[in-house]
């Protein structure tokens, strides 16, 4: 049986991959953002999770606005990323599981998720930014299952939708055979807006009320309508449905470990927490 063994969610912008590649961490501009990961690094030593199941947001490298999932599933043994055009180095590989794919597209659909299942699946920095900030080093010694989450193209959908999308991964984990210490990451956010006369928007105060509920009280937070969302977070703070969805698979008790919060890098209120899981499975295995 998969153990859900806790999430990490974290800001996906792209120039975090410059910063790697130019090795600025600890630079003024980048270390109040980058100390943040140092717990993250910590607490993975000690958990040592098998799998993460990724939550994230295609920007146009393997969907594009003429087909357009609202959610889909890879189920690839291996995903690559490409040039985006953002100046950074194209990552390496990163490994995946598809038999555990299948298994979650199976459970998914049985549980009324029509998902897409992509048997090859580009990733982009949405993907790979993340890996790197969690694992970093030139390849990540982990595989995943990425799951993408339409916050791009209108309709989008619903906060209460993608916890529910989150809820179902989670039980569909939980029915895994195999024994998998699983990790959930969501990526994207907290507030920002690229585009149009609002771009630069930033909203300190719904992104600590999104960070404040979103530990015990999701439900709150998912009545809020994709135009309010957007409305407060701007129209690529929306990426938080990634987050929700990420605190649905959350399956037991759920306590906030770790918060950094920094504004900005790039145009983005840069956020990374780590949540732990506390299930009966892992209390009868402690
Ligand atoms: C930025 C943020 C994003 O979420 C993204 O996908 C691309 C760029 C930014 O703030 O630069
Ligand atoms: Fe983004």
């Amino acid at each position: 049986m998969a153990m859900i063994v806790g999430g990490i969610a974290t800001t996906h912008v792209p120039s975090i991959g410059k910063a790697i590649a130019e090795q600025k961490q600890r630079g003024p501009y980048w270390q109040p953002f980058f100390k943040g990961f140092d717990y993250v690094h910590n607490w993975l030593a000690r958990i040592r999770p098998d799998i993460a199941v990724v939550f994230y947001n295609d920007h146009g490298l393997n969907f594009f606005l003429d087909k357009l999932p609202t959610f889909a599933v890879g189920a690839a043994n291996e995903y690559r990323s490409e040039d985006e055009g953002w100046g950074i180095p194209v990552s390496r590989p990163i490994a995946g599981d598809a038999a555990l794919s299948w298994h979650l597209i199976n459970a998914l659909v049985a549980d009324e998720f029509d998902v897409t299942t992509c048997q090859e699946m580009l990733i982009d920095h949405a993907v790979t930014i993340p890996m790197a900030l969690i694992w970093p080093g030139p390849a990540q010694p982990i595989k995943i299952v990425p799951i993408e989450i339409n916050t791009v193209q209108h309709p989008l959908p619903s906060l209460s939708r993608c916890l529910k999308l989150g809820q179902a991964v989670g039980r569909a984990l939980e029915s895994y055979q195999h024994n998998l210490r699983v990790v959930i990451v969501g990526t994207g956010g907290l507030s920002h807006q690229l585009d149009g006369t609002r771009a630069g928007f930033i909203n300190k105060e719904f992104d600590a009320l999104c960070l404040d509920k979103l530990i015990a009280e999701p439900e709150t937070l998912a009545r809020i309508s994709i135009h309010d969302l957007v409305k407060q977070s701007g129209t690529q703070g929306v990426e938080f449905l990634n987050w929700m969805a990420m605190r649905g698979a959350l399956t037991g008790r759920v306590s906030e470990l770790h918060r950094n919060y920094h504004i900005p890098i790039s145009n983005t209120a840069a956020a990374t927490v780590v949540y732990n899981n506390q299930t009966d499975l892992q209390q009868k295995a402690a």
